[in-house]
């Protein structure tokens, strides 16, 4: 069984798109709530909720995550930098995991994963920050061999790999490749002791494929399950993409 973490900051790019200035507000009659659409999707069978609550504030806003933590029931899965401010925040917060994401140019390896072997020391602070106060980290790398072996050995108990170049490979020649890397980077992040996750571009149609990658712990999907919830509705959206997942 591979657990479905729905990613909801899409929902609040449609919010922030008409209410940027109302969102943080206490009260307001804004629309669409993104805690709205994660109880929703819980209630349709997400196994968790995922929110990346960026510096620029672009889709999700701090209220948002206070709310989430009050309210949902499954788990909560904070996408982050890795920078002071933010290991703070996840400090206070206390989600259940926290997925330490890139944010600027120098963080980010050439296919976007967070650059682990190039920010060694402050992913090294990060993690040992999240393990002394029992959150389970995981870093969003890209299924490479130095990258998963120093995130084992930094101390991480999750890698979620990037599926993206795979997912923007899918209609090329490039696929079988991207499939294959993406194959042995699981295997090989098994085989360090790490829990492995993935996430990025998965849609209803690579979802068959994706799948197929061994070893699977959680998928964290977003801009899928979003654009299909516009025209089936939340439930169904959810429903459908847990059902491909494991047929
Ligand atoms: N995993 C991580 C670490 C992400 O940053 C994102 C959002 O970019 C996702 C998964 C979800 O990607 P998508 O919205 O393409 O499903």
């Amino acid at each position: 069984m591979i657990f479905l973490g729905v990613n909801i900051d899409h929902c609040a790019t449609v919010r922030q798109a008409r209410y940027r200035e109302a969102a943080g507000a206490e009260g307001g009659a804004v629309e669409p709530d993104p805690v709205e659409f994660a109880l929703a999707s819980e209630h349709a069978g997400a196994d968790g909720i995922t929110v990346h609550l960026r510096e620029d504030r672009r889709h999700i806003q701090e209220r948002d995550v206070w709310r989430l933590r009050e309210q949902i029931a499954t788990r909560l899965n904070l996408e982050m930098a890795c920078t002071p401010a933010m290991i703070a925040f996840a400090l206070k917060l206390q989600p259940d995991f926290v997925c330490v994401v890139p944010e600027n140019r120098t963080e980010v390896t050439t296919e976007g994963g967070l650059d682990v072997v190039g920010n060694r020391d402050r992913v090294r602070a990060c993690v040992d920050a999240m393990n002394a106060a029992g959150i389970k980290t995981s870093l969003f790398i890209d299924p490479d061999a130095p990258q998963i072996e120093l995130s084992a050995q930094l101390g991480a108990p999750f890698v979620e790999l990037h599926t993206g170049a795979y997912a923007n490979a899918y209609f090329t020649p490039a696929r079988a490749a991207e499939y294959q890397r993406l194959r042995l980077g699981c295997l090989r992040a098994h085989e360090s002791g790490l829990t492995v996750n993935a996430g990025h571009g998965i849609n209803y149609l690579n979802i068959a494929e994706v799948r197929t990658l061994p070893h699977l712990h959680e998928l964290n999907i977003g801009h899928s399950i979003v654009s299909r919830a516009l025209f089936t509705g939340v439930a169904e959206a959810v429903r459908e993409m847990k059902t491909r997942m494991n047929p």
